[in-house]
């Protein structure tokens, strides 16, 4: 590879595969692509002048082919075509969270036994590169938490539930209506995408390959007005929080609302934007805060793994060292919950506030177990730190004790 040109295969031509093509034309790359692969052969496409294709095996079969652009929106599809190309040993760019997060390992080992290289920058936080962050920035130091924003869609949504205290439906609707949500929406607000990107980021960081049922992911999908009312009355703000922290080499994992106060840095990233808090050892917390998606910021992402690809390469350091931390999803949580009863049989301890609502503190297990249950009766579950779920009681007490002296 290091002394060859490059020969390319671009999979896919939407959204991010324009936005690659746009920074292939413009920086005279593109007479290195061989072929387009589509899936739709009637679609007109601008510029139609490319060698598109509806048939992959021609890649596969092109032995000059030795670079893959994968940009397809079938995870499953992307999954054979990736699989197929580094077993030939040709090179990978990727930003298919969804397939990587279940393939991880596999591909892993690909790259290592045919000696193609597999980069995926693209599939994480879109223009942020946490990836090579986490690889290259924390070499020499320990990262032990990570928590952010992932799922631009969902933080688009929440922004205008608190700005404009209007209703979840309505505000998806107009997230749709300005191109920020999709026609099918549940990979991103039921927490999907986000907890796919946390387990790419669990591999870099702890050196964890973790899938995706394992894990606890809850979207934003079961929020009621109430609970914006009741956040808002206590000063705060809800945000779909990914978090992963390795503590003693006991590693937990979860995509939850979660409610921050106005001095978390998160509490203050609004709309589309994604961002992300890295805590370490020697460095303490660095925060990093970009565009989540879109053609030329992910395409962007995207053309500088390809362009990287003859140097760079992930050297999964923490492999090694993460075969001491445990997966440990027992670990207890304290969550707000406007129907916390009806989670009463894994409740380890509950604090009613009125009628149905109020907190409880349990297993981040039970919480994957009751997945069900909260989904078919709509249950709002947020998440809140010990600090904030002590401010809370407090004001509750502090509000109670008021009106029973009236
Ligand atoms: N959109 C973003 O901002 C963003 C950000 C980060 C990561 N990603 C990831 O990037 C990938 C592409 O997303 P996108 O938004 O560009 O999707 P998109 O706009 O829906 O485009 C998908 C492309 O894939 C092609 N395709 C679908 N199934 C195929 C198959 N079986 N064989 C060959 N081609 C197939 C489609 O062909 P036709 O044109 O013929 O329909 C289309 O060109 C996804 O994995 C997504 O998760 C997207």
């Amino acid at each position: 590879m290091s002394t060859q040109t490059k020969i390319t295969a671009l999979i896919g031509f939407g959204t991010v595969g324009q936005g690659f093509y746009h920074y292939l034309t413009a920086n005279n790359e593109d007479k290195k692509l061989a072929t387009v692969v589509i899936k739709n052969a009637s679609k007109s496409r601008i510029p139609d002048t490319l060698n598109f294709t509806t048939d992959v095996s021609e890649v596969y079969q092109n032995k000059e082919i030795n670079t893959v652009v994968e940009l397809i929106s079938d995870d499953k599809e992307a999954f054979n075509i990736v699989k197929k190309a580094l077993q030939q040993g040709k090179s990978v760019v990727s930003a298919n969270k969804k397939m990587i997060a279940h393939h991880l390992e596999e591909l892993v080992e690909l790259e290592k036994q045919f000696g193609g290289k597999f980069l995926y920058e693209g599939a994480v936080a879109g223009s942020i590169p946490i990836i090579k962050i986490i690889n290259e920035h924390y070499a020499f130091d320990e990262i032990t938490e990570i928590r952010g924003i992932l799922n631009g869609t969902s933080n688009y949504i929440l922004t205008q539930l608190f700005d404009k205290e209007i209703g979840y439906d309505e505000a998806l609707q107009q997230a749709q209506e300005a191109g920020f949500a999709e026609a099918e929406p549940s990979a991103d607000v039921e927490g999907y995408d986000a907890l796919y990107k946390s387990l790419i980021l669990t591999a870099h960081a702890f050196g964890k390959f973790i899938l995706p049922e394992k894990a606890l992911h809850i979207g934003i999908n079961n929020l009621k007005k109430s609970d914006l009312a009741f956040a808002k009355a206590n000063h705060l703000k809800i945000k779909l929080v990914a978090s992963i922290k390795n503590h003693n080499h006991k590693l937990t994992l979860s995509v939850l609302p979660t409610f921050v106060d106005e001095n978390d840095n998160l509490f203050h990233v609004k709309n589309e934007y994604n961002a992300i808090e890295v805590v370490s050892n020697n460095i303490g917390s660095q925060f990093y805060k970009g565009k989540g998606a879109g053609k030329l910021p992910t395409g962007h992402v995207v053309f500088t793994d390809y362009k990287s690809l003859k140097e760079a390469k992930y050297t999964y350091r923490n492999i090694a060292s993460g075969k001491r931390i445990k997966y440990e999803p027992n670990q207890n949580i304290w969550v707000y919950s406007d129907k916390i009863t009806l989670l009463e049989k894994y409740l380890e301890e509950v604090v009613l506030i009125n009628g149905s609502q109020g907190y409880g503190r349990l297993k981040i297990a039970y919480l994957i177990k009751a997945k069900e249950l909260i989904n078919i009766h709509h249950v709002s579950i947020i998440a809140l730190s010990l600090a904030d779920f002590a401010d809370l009681r407090r004001n509750y007490l502090r509000k109670s004790a008021k009106s029973a002296r009236k």
